[in-house]
């Protein structure tokens, strides 16, 4: 059982926690909070609150005894501190994506990780899951891709403040906020999990009057094929996303916590229709608990080690791609100062 320590009290820490509860590959043992009181609700839901551990002093709390793993869900721009202090404590670490501002950050701390003989793991919940899988299967050896249309667009309540002039933390430069940093990355990991990393990027962004972009529109440029990417926290979208290939398309009704999957082919001039939907799970968070927990548990095991090889490359790959987006639109975090 993995002893584990959380930071950030928001609604997705819970998620997190009830999916490693439920995993039974996790015991919560200590909270971190900013202000006691709220350590302390956050832990009362859950099982032994009463021989929880509680810190408002981030060293502290990463020298507290017998933690194995950090789950970090605070605001983007701190993730890079707060998970370099935890891998020097000797903690494993699993970091909300996106699980830095920069491919330098991460960089360093997958270098420390490596030193420190621990792991890092960035929560793309949606590249563990069984469906997500299956796209990528039913992807493979095709060399008649001709494109691909994906989307991920929710308004944002949180973008009612921005029209009132505020910046919550979400929109904020200080804290890597926007569209493309929040849900871009889920299109952006989409991507290059089923089709690689691409030859040519571009994004063509709306800027918000904080700085950070509110919505906006990728192209990723491959061999013979495009893809088209639409995101955004100013808006709702309702259209799926679809894969052209040579004799059929593949329509996905989203891109992340995937339920259906239909592959509509042309068979002798007939329509053939193939779904694939899989009963949505209670908490979409539980595949990538199991899924990090084999990892950490499993340090000898080569085929396990291989995974969490090919994770660390798609981070890289993707927070290259998402960096030189972000530059090319001009949003400038503090963090890249
Ligand atoms: N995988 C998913 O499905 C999913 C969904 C939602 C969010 N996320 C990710 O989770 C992370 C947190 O997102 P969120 O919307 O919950 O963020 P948030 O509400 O801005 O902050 C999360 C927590 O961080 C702490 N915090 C807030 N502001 C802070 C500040 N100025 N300085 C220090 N700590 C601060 C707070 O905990 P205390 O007050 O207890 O210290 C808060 O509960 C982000 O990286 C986001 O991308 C992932």
């Amino acid at each position: 059982m993995l002893n584990l320590g959380i930071i950030g009290t928001n609604w997705i820490t819970h998620e997190f926690v009830s999916a490693a509860i439920k995993s039974e590959e996790y015991q919560l043992k200590a909270v971190y909070s900013r202000q006691v009181e709220k350590a302390q609700e956050f832990a009362s839901r859950y099982p032994n609150s009463e021989e929880m551990m509680y810190s408002t002093d981030l060293v502290d709390f990463f020298h507290l005894d017998d933690l194995d793993v950090i789950y970090i869900a605070s605001p983007n721009s701190l993730h890079y501190e707060q998970a370099k202090g935890a891998i020097e404590a000797g903690k494993h670490v699993i970091v909300e994506k996106p699980a830095v501002s920069t491919l330098e950050e991460l960089e360093e701390l997958i270098d420390l990780a490596e030193e420190k003989e621990v792991f890092y793991f960035e929560a793309a919940r949606h590249i563990h899951e069984e469906n997500f899988e299956r796209v990528a299967l039913l992807l493979k050896n095709r060399e008649d891709i001709l494109g691909a249309n994906l989307n991920f667009m929710k308004y944002s309540s949180r973008y009612d403040a921005v029209l009132k002039g505020e910046e919550p933390n979400i929109f904020s430069p200080k804290f890597s906020g926007g569209a493309l940093m929040d849900l871009g990355v889920y299109l952006i990991y989409a991507a290059i999990s089923w089709f690689g990393k691409p030859k040519e990027s571009f994004y063509f962004d709306q800027k918000l009057p904080t700085g950070v972009d509110g919505l906006g529109t990728m192209i990723f440029r491959y061999d013979g094929f495009d893809v088209t990417m639409m995101t955004g926290k100013n808006a709702d979208n309702y259209l799926p996303s679809e894969i052209y290939l040579g004799d059929s398309t593949i329509c996905l009704d989203a891109v992340n916590s995937i339920q259906e999957i239909k592959v509509k082919k042309r068979d002798k001039g007939q329509l053939i229709e193939l779904s694939y939907a899989e009963e949505s799970l209670d908490n979409p968070m539980i595949e990538e608990a199991i899924a990090f927990s084999k990892v950490i548990n499993n340090p000898m095991n080569v085929k396990e080690q291989k995974q969490y090889q090919d994770w660390i490359q798609l981070a890289k790959d993707v927070h290259s791609v998402m960096e030189s987006l972000r530059k090319q639109a001009g949003i400038v975090f503090d963090a890249d100062k």
